[in-house]
């Protein structure tokens, strides 16, 4: 679970979410039970890149908060149906970056290659779509049929803006949105929806029911990618188990990034894309250049007001122990280091 330093009156509500994520590790593991050695060997080393368990934690917390006492079945199916999409993008996307670390073990394009490791991901997607297609309701799987579509779009627009230096902040929103937020946004409307929140958004317009979990999930996705971002730029290997860097070798434009050379002079700019033709050995002069800009503050505070929109999008729930977990869980999203 992720580890937030917690008041007396959280501590049990995580213990109930504590004593929930093996069971949820069950459902997980017994979904992709193969008879085959060499499937269960990867979907075992699948089991290393396990880091926070963060959007399983958002079903459960946000089922509790949602008035639930208790966690059920459908909670603990949809908690592992988000770490096994999550598991599914987290796979592709090492074959995209070509990266060879994640969570300090060999990822599976570098074990297996990309072979292996696309059909992997795929065997992980289907796995998702089937769990959930076991529960009553018809609308868990409809959601993360729609939410995967929209994973794959958010990395499509990615895709199909490498190298462009012109990218804009609105564009790069809207690929965070896609590609990281929505899955979070899923998580927590699951939450909320299995402890029986209405699906609409209680027909204030202001958002009850579900949507308001939804928009909590969603701001803090986008908070999470900018940190995320900002790591990838600033943070240590060794720190992060995962290489740094890799946004700049795939030339995918970050939030700081675009932010410098919105407000750079010519001469700046000039500067600036001329580190980036580099990136690899350049990377600290880099960082230290968008430090000196203010760009990096200017990024993180971004990601710091999203945060606090998130948790405004809850102010309407009642408060209890399971909340006040969520708005420690916002903060938590910005204060990693890792
Ligand atoms: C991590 O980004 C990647 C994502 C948030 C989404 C990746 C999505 C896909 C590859 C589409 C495939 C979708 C399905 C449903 C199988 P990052 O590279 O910034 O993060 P990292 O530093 O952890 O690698
Ligand atoms: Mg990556």
């Amino acid at each position: 679970m992720m580890t937030t330093r917690c008041p007396a009156e959280v501590s049990e509500v995580q213990a109930l979410i504590a004593d929930a994520l093996p069971r949820v590790q069950r459902v997980f593991d017994e979904q992709l039970a193969s008879d085959l050695p060499s499937v269960t060997r990867l979907c075992a080393h699948v089991g290393r890149y396990r880091g926070k368990m963060l959007r399983p934690t958002l079903v459960l917390a946000c089922g509790l908060a949602e008035g639930r006492r208790e966690i059920g079945r459908e909670h603990e199916v949809c908690a592992a149906v988000c770490e096994m999409v999550h598991m599914a993008t987290l796979v592709h996307d090492d074959v995209l970056d070509e990266a060879d670390t994640r969570r300090r073990a060999p990822t599976i394009n570098r074990m297996n290659g990309n072979e292996s490791a696309v059909i992997l991901g795929d065997y992980l997607i289907a796995g998702a779509y089937h769990l959930c297609s076991t529960l009553d309701t018809q609308a868990v799987a409809l959601e993360v049929g729609r939410v995967s579509m929209t994973l794959c779009a958010g990395e499509l627009l990615q895709l199909s803006r490498r190298g462009d230096f012109s990218l804009d902040e609105a564009t790069y929103l809207e690929i965070v949105d896609r590609k990281t937020a929505a899955l979070i946004a899923l998580a927590c409307g699951l939450g909320a929806r299995c402890s029986g929140a209405d699906a609409g958004d209680g027909g204030s317009g202001g958002g009850g029911g579900v949507s308001r979990f939804e928009r909590f999930g969603r701001e803090l996705g986008i908070a999470f990618q900018i940190q995320d971002d900002l790591l990838d730029l600033t943070g240590r290997a060794g720190d992060l188990g995962k290489p740094t860097g890799k946004d700049l070798e795939k030339g995918k434009l970050t939030l700081p990034i675009i932010r410098h050379l919105a407000s750079a002079t010519p001469m700046e700019r000039g500067r600036m894309l001329r580190l980036l033709e580099s990136p690899l050995t350049r990377r600290e002069e880099l960082a230290a250049e968008l430090a000196r800009s203010g760009a990096i503050d200017s990024a993180r505070q971004t990601a710091l007001e999203r945060v606090e929109r998130g948790k405004r999008a809850i102010e309407g729930v009642e408060d209890s122990p399971a909340k006040a977990l969520l708005l420690l869980m916002a903060d938590a999203v910005v204060d990693r280091t890792r």
